[in-house]
């Protein structure tokens, strides 16, 4: 890239920051659902109106989006519209937006964690982490039924796990968070009994809100340490799942370890972890790795040095150092290849 390409690149990077925080508002304030759901193009006094909002402002947000090309004004009657094109996408995608708030939120004990004499991390207890897990919970509830009927679902068909989710298995969700997946998993296959397990408080507590919205009675949460399962539930489980939170562990190993031991022997083991390359030079370019490097130091990377022995992997912990932490811990790794990418995502099967 020369001089002047990068001086454009440089200055995008400020303008889809700056975007990404309107779309923020508009996933917080309901602007984008009156938007993608008004039958016929709408002004701004009908969307202040319906949410109860200021005009001034309603403007104002209405124009950013205008600029930014996600949603049309009509000159002559100034008038709004979402095309229908876009809206599928902005319903089920904006959830994410709102990540902006909580980072900023976060970001004065991020940057002391930076320096050498400040606090190792922050712990998804901490207090500023109930607000992470606000944005979570609403950021998950928007899309997991979609990630679980069309990627998740597919995959564990094609590894035979279906079947026996069918007939009725035991099965574990570890770092459950807010019970998003296994909520949704513990509704597709009622037959089976789920529990769903987290270090959290606030994470456990909006799981059962949710289990209790749905009427589910197969599934249960309970607060606990990954690095730690309890010795009662040695090879009771038939199908272990852990999304999105080996990386987030101060010992990925020892949970791996503990994993292994809660397994039944002719058991399951799924893992998804966020599928970039292990070495940071091979992701040089994808800006994908690059938000979630980002978002790794404010989340991920103080979680995972809370406490001995500081692993400290990050988010892009990366695929070719997951497969070989899996095979240390005696998994084998099955399925037509031993590793499935889908999006950022990266599917490892196992079995004992
Ligand atoms: C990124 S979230 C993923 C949550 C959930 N699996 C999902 O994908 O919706 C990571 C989760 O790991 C949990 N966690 C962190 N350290 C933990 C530990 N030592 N034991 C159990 N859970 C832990 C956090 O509380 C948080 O809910």
């Amino acid at each position: 890239m020369d001089k002047e390409g990068f001086g454009k690149y440089f200055k995008s990077i400020y303008q889809n920051g700056c975007l990404m925080l309107s779309i923020g508002l508009g996933h917080d304030l309901g602007l984008f659902k009156v938007m993608c759901e008004a039958k016929k193009p709408i002004s701004v006094e009908e969307v202040a109106e319906c949410l109860k909002l200021k005009e001034r402002y309603t403007k104002e947000w209405l124009s950013a989006m205008v600029a930014a090309g996600i949603i049309l004004q009509n000159r002559e009657t100034n008038l709004y519209t979402v095309p229908e094109e876009f809206r599928e996408t902005i319903m089920t995608q904006m959830g994410f937006a709102p990540i902006l708030f909580t980072l900023g939120k976060r970001s004065d004990k991020v940057k002391e964690c930076f320096k050498k004499d400040g606090p190792y991390g922050i712990s998804y207890q901490d207090e500023e982490a109930s607000g992470w897990f606000d944005w979570f919970d609403g950021y998950r509830s928007l899309m997991c039924d979609n990630t679980v009927d069309n990627e998740y679902i597919p995959l564990l068909t094609q590894q035979g796990v279906v079947p026996k989710l069918e007939s009725g298995i035991k099965v574990l969700d570890v770092g459950c968070g807010s019970g998003s997946y296994a909520n949704v998993l513990a509704q597709r296959f009622p037959n089976s009994t789920f529990v769903g397990l987290d270090y959290s408080e606030v994470g456990v507590e909006k799981a059962n809100r949710t289990k209790s919205k749905k009427g589910l009675t197969n599934i249960t949460f309970t607060t606990g340490d990954a690095h730690n399962l309890p010795e009662e539930w040695t090879e009771s489980f038939d199908f272990v799942f852990v999304y999105d939170v080996l990386h987030d562990l101060p010992n990925p190993h020892k949970a791996l370890e503990q994993i292994y031991k809660v397994l039944k022997n002719d058991g399951y083991f799924s893992l998804i972890e966020i599928g970039f390359h292990s070495n940071p030079v091979d992701n040089a370019g994808d800006r994908s790795a690059a938000m979630y490097y980002a978002c790794s130091s404010f989340i991920c990377l103080p979680s995972s040095m809370t406490q001995e022995p500081r692993i400290g992997y990050g988010a892009c912990w990366g695929r070719e150092e997951i497969e070989k932490a899996i095979k240390q811990a005696n998994f084998k790794i099955s399925g037509k290849s031993s590793l499935i990418v889908i999006g950022t995502k990266a599917f490892f099967l196992c079995t004992k």
